[in-house]
Order: C-alpha cells, then structure tokens, then sequence
C-alpha cells in the first residue's frame, strides 16, 4: 500500500480533491485518517446479513477504491447479491476495478462512474454511503437521501458514516483534539495535519449528529439509530 505523504509540503495546500494523487495513496490515507475503518466495514457486514434478501442490490455510493464492497462481495458470497459501486472519481474506480481484479470479484462487482446525487435506483436492500454525505452540497443532502430512502425496498437499510461536528464548542475543541493525537500517532506530522485541514476547508462539511438525524428522518427515514462513534466519527442505520 502506498503511503500518504501528500500534505507533507511546505507548498500552500491546493483545495482536497479525490484525483489521481489522492487515489495512489487512499487506502494508506484511509487507514490512518478514519477511526476504526475496518471495524465499521465488518459492522456494516453484520447488520446487511442480517437484512438482506437473495437477488437484493448493495450499492456502495462514493465506493472509492472499492474495500467495503470488495469486504462484503467475500462475507455475503452465499447471499447471490448484486453489488453496485458508483464514484465520480475515475482514478478511484480504477483502482477499485485493479483491486477487485486481483481478489477474482470483479465479476461480482460493477463499477458505476456517475454523480451520485444523479443516480437512480430502485428495489435496492442496502445502500452504504461511508464518509461522502459530507462531501455533497448541504443545500442537496435532504433531497439525495430521499431520493435513497425512495430507492430501497421496504425493509431495507441505509448505512451512513460521517464525521460529525459539535454544536458544543468545548467538546467540538475536546473531540478534535482527540483527532489530531489518533493522526499524529499514526505517523502524520503537525505540518501534514494542518495542511490536509487547510485542504478540507469548505469541501468536507460536517454536521452534527443531531443534524444527521434530522435530515435522516426528514428524507423518510422514521427509523434511525447510531450503531457506532468514535468522538467524531459517526455510523448510523436508517431502516425504510
Ligand atoms: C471519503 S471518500 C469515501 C470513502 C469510501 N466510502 C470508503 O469507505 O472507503 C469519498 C468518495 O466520494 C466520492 N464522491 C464525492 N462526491 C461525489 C459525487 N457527487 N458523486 C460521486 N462520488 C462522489 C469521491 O470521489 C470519493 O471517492
């Protein structure tokens, strides 16, 4: 796995695109930069078992280089599932098609290079949508998720993972603090991290848990519960 070394520059950061730098080194910079990765995947692995239906469609929207899908293609084998990835990265897709390629699945894998907010689907069992709401224009993020909610069968699931913010500014100041140590005890250096939020400025905008709920509730979703958090990181489940 290449390393992140990307914001390691003394240069002004460029606003935080997902390009082709960014594709090269994402599972490095996944696995350092978001809290129990693995385990929220394994998590989500759990909870579609437990709802999905043999023929059902698991779309991964900003699938990026493809792990999660890549995870439950191997877990729910038996499930005879379909599995859709959409990103409007190609350099992301790329990479997703190469790794799955490598682990036999690309036949069970289709890769979609599309605008989420523009996708349409229908009958899906489970939709996962892992650290990319935030990324999506606030002014749009009701009506997507309820064009995702309109989009699932009844019964199924919608799998949501955010960075959330505070609204309290000592926990805001408390949990963020808590983020730069995880960071710089995986190697990123004060000047890496204060470069990458510089980069992230007004293109990731976090809500707060609060906030989520709410839009989640207002895209259809009567039942809503977080399933996991780590100070700002944030895995909730929407049942339609
Ligand atoms: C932080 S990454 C998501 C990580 C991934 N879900 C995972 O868990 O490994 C965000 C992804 O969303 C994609 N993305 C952002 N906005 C998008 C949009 N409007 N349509 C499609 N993909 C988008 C980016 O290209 C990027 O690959």
């Amino acid at each position: 796995m290449a390393r992140d070394t990307l914001f390691d520059t003394a240069a002004p950061a460029d606003k935080f695109e997902f390009n082709e730098r960014v594709a090269d080194v994402f599972d490095d910079m996944l696995d350092r930069s978001v809290p129990f990765y693995k385990e929220v995947i394994e998590m989500s692995a759990e909870i579609l078992g437990g709802s999905l239906q043999a023929g059902d469609a698991v779309y991964d929207l900003g699938c990026s280089t493809g792990t999660t899908l890549l995870y439950l293609a191997r877990m729910l084998e038996a499930k005879n599932l379909r599995f859709i990835g959409v990103d409007n990265s190609k350099a992301m897709l790329d990479k997703a098609l190469r790794k799955a390629r490598m682990f036999s699945l690309a036949e069970r894998i289709d890769f979609n290079e599309q605008d989420i907010t523009r996708a349409q689907f229908s009958g899906a069992g489970g939709v996962i949508l892992n650290y990319t709401l935030q990324f999506i224009n606030p002014a749009v993020r009701l009506d997507f998720l309820n064009t995702i909610y309109n989009g699932l069968r009844p019964g199924g699931v919608l799998i949501l993972s955010e960075k959330v913010v505070s609204r309290d500014k000592g926990f805001k100041r408390q949990f963020s603090d808590s983020y730069h140590q995880y960071k710089k005890n995986r190697g990123y250096s004060e000047l890496e991290i204060a470069n990458k939020r510089e980069a992230l400025e007004n293109v990731l905008i976090p809500l707060s848990i609060r906030e989520n709920m709410d839009l989640l509730s207002g895209a259809g979703f009567s039942r809503v519960e977080t399933f996991f958090q780590w100070f700002n990181f944030v895995s909730f489940i929407g049942r339609r």
